[in-house]
């Protein structure tokens, strides 16, 4: 089963290709030289995607209602970083938002548990010392997962066993990922980011997201991203923000002392604050389930 789920991913016609606005985004990330007026003209040649930042940045959310008239105008209001992140929120939570609702686990509750993961790798980036861009934090975390849509798109029924067996024997979803498919959804998903060209260490991010000791990596390495990612999803399920189909996730407040050097009430992480966001992030980007999006899987 690994070999054909395995070879199907790896063939690149088989896989959604990554928007051309978002690789753009994605590459300015690391590129110093792209300043506001640059990342607005990129999302400006997008219509789709400018118009509908638009409509966000100037509703009651932002408290701009109306004012915001153009992209750019939009970067100077919002921060480089914030414009990014919405825009790269907008692109690819849409892009993945095909999916209907399934073995109990809704569309709403898998992006909460996706955007809390973003909000949380953004913050732990913000607040520590780890060498991790915030913008490249917020990404992985709102996509790491993300091989788990790809397993649920084109091997729905078997998807839905996995899903079930993990709840059903209480174990890992990446082991009953393993049992049925004989591959977890960190390994689909890096296959996706390879296929998208995405930097080398976001791969491995979302390659170990689930499959590593973080005493063993530095924060101060090319392995930063990993450890904010692992981390930012075990408190996302520990602070019980959304549902991402796993059922066991244990958190090791000691581990993640030694990783960051504090204690998540030390770094000012708190529950109540990150869910409020989530929820706000949830509803800005279009993706409750009353807003007509569906559930992952049945
Ligand atoms: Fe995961
Ligand atoms: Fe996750």
């Amino acid at each position: 089963m690994r070999h054909k789920v395995k070879k199907m991913f790896r063939n690149a016609d088989n896989l959604p290709s990554l928007p051309i606005v978002v690789q753009k985004i994605f590459a300015s990330i690391n590129d110093p030289s792209v300043g506001a007026k640059e990342l607005a003209r990129i999302v400006t040649n997008d219509q789709a995607l400018a118009s509908k930042v638009l409509k966000l940045v100037n509703s009651s959310f932002f408290g701009l209602r109306g004012k915001i008239q153009n992209i750019h105008h939009a970067v100077t209001m919002l921060g480089f970083s914030t414009l990014r992140q919405l825009c790269l929120g907008v692109s690819l939570t849409k892009y993945f938002n095909n999916l209907k609702s399934t073995a109990g686990l809704t569309g709403e509750e898998f992006w909460l548990h996706s955007i809390s993961t973003a909000i949380l790798s953004n913050r732990l980036a913000k607040v520590s010392s780890v060498e991790a861009d915030q913008d490249v934090c917020y990404t992985v975390g709102l996509i790491h997962d993300i091989g788990k849509l790809l397993l649920l798109q084109y091997h729905r029924d078997r998807y839905v066993e996995a899903l079930k067996k993990a709840r059903d024997e209480n174990i890992p979803l990446v082991q009953a990922e393993v049992d049925i498919f004989e591959v977890d959804h960190c390994a689909v998903g890096s296959w996706l980011y390879r296929n998208w060209k995405l930097p080398r260490e976001t791969r491995r991010a979302v390659k170990s997201h689930h499959n590593i000791n973080p005493d063993e990596i530095s924060p101060v390495s090319e392995d930063a991203l990993t450890g904010v990612v692992y981390f930012a999803n075990l408190i996302s399920h520990h602070f019980e923000i959304g549902n991402s189909g796993n059922p066991v996730s244990e958190f090791d407040e000691e581990k993640f002392r030694t990783f960051f050097g504090e204690s998540l009430e030390e770094m000012e992480i708190d529950r109540v604050k990150i869910e409020e966001e989530t929820m706000i992030s949830l509803e800005i980007l279009g993706l409750t389930d009353s807003a007509g999006k569906e559930t992952v899987g049945a």
